[in-house]
């Protein structure tokens, strides 16, 4: 697993903005280590429309324009679309009161810009950040099997294990959505980094740390505090927390210092079956199974250095 290389790491962000996600998509354009090579919406928070123009929105915010949005699947591989609007809102990014974007979103569908930057780029130089349902991955999978060798890495947000899940006592949101794709995404044999509830939610958006936030006294910083006073309401009252878990930040957060962060590597498949537990992610943390490890499991964090992290980065913005 690669984190915190020299040169900046190339990387593609597939994401269903999101108040987290943009958030992630923030530290990310603020970070001089990483080359957002693209963005890809996927639907997932909320529809695929909303999703692309919320993208686009978040990098204005971050006064990046150049930034490369497409848009990618509008349902999941097989199953009807389960969105979250009760956590995001309607719009998705719920909180600050954004302008609509200018600037374009690519013609190019967002399967097609990941299945071509891969074959295109030197194999194992691209990383895969994935902040929602694996829908884009998947059908990139099935579309060119052969990108599977030419992934550096796929670092995502998704699945819990002793946390439970967040959608069904067992299943997490993002892979809740689409069990079937992330089934293709673990059995792919790509290195994934997988970022589980059991670290998000030691992440949380405090008042001091969201204070902190706010004594950058920028646009985007009235923005972020905006977005997470919104997107923190749900979680506070269901965990009865000072906070919600800053879910999708956490990738970002191990590209540019790994070290924040500590797991283990397991055999971790997909249940995409049983009613009663479809999209559990079933982590063999104890090794019981002898099955292949295909999965770098994080549990634990230093959630301050974690804030430091994002704090001085949304600084530079
Ligand atoms: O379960 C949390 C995940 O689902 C986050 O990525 C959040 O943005 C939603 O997509
Ligand atoms: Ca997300």
């Amino acid at each position: 697993m690669v984190g915190n290389s020299k040169d900046p790491m190339k990387i593609i962000i597939d994401t269903d903005p999101g108040q987290d996600d943009a958030v992630a998509i923030l530290l990310a354009l603020a970070s001089d280590q990483l080359d957002v090579l693209g963005i890809t919406a996927v639907a997932g928070n909320v529809p695929l429309a909303l999703t692309e123009k919320n993208a686009r929105m978040v990098c204005e915010l971050a006064r990046k324009p150049g930034t490369r949005v497409f848009a990618g699947a509008k349902s999941p591989m097989e199953r009807p679309l389960v969105t979250a609007e009760y956590v995001h809102g309607k719009t998705g990014l719920d909180g600050p009161v954004l302008p609509d974007p200018d600037m374009p979103l690519q013609p190019l569908h967002g399967v097609d810009f990941i299945v071509e930057t891969l074959l295109s780029e030197p194999a194992g130089e691209v990383t895969l950040c994935t902040l929602g349902p694996l829908t884009n991955i998947g059908l990139a999978l099935q579309q060119a099997p052969q990108i599977a060798e030419r992934v550096e890495q796929i670092v995502m947000m998704g699945g819990g294990f002793f946390e439970g899940g967040n959608v069904t006592p067992a299943a997490e949101f993002n892979i809740y959505v689409d069990p079937e794709a992330a089934h293709m995404v673990f059995e792919s044999g790509i290195p994934i980094v997988m970022m589980p509830l059991d670290v998000t939610h030691k992440v949380l958006t405090t008042r001091s740390r969201l204070a902190r936030i706010e004594k950058l006294a920028t646009p985007v910083s009235r923005a972020v505090v905006e977005l997470l006073e919104f997107f923190e309401r749900f979680d506070e009252k269901k965990y009865g927390t000072d906070g919600g878990p800053l879910h999708d930040p956490t990738v970002i957060a191990w590209l540019l210092k790994p070290e924040l962060f500590s797991g283990r590597y397991c055999n971790v498949e997909i249940e995409t079956n049983s009613p009663l537990t479809a999209g559990m992610t079933v982590v063999d943390w104890w090794q019981v199974t002898g099955k292949p490890h295909n999965a770098l499991v994080i549990r634990d964090v230093n959630a301050d250095g974690f804030f430091d992290l994002l704090v001085e980065h949304l600084a530079r913005l």
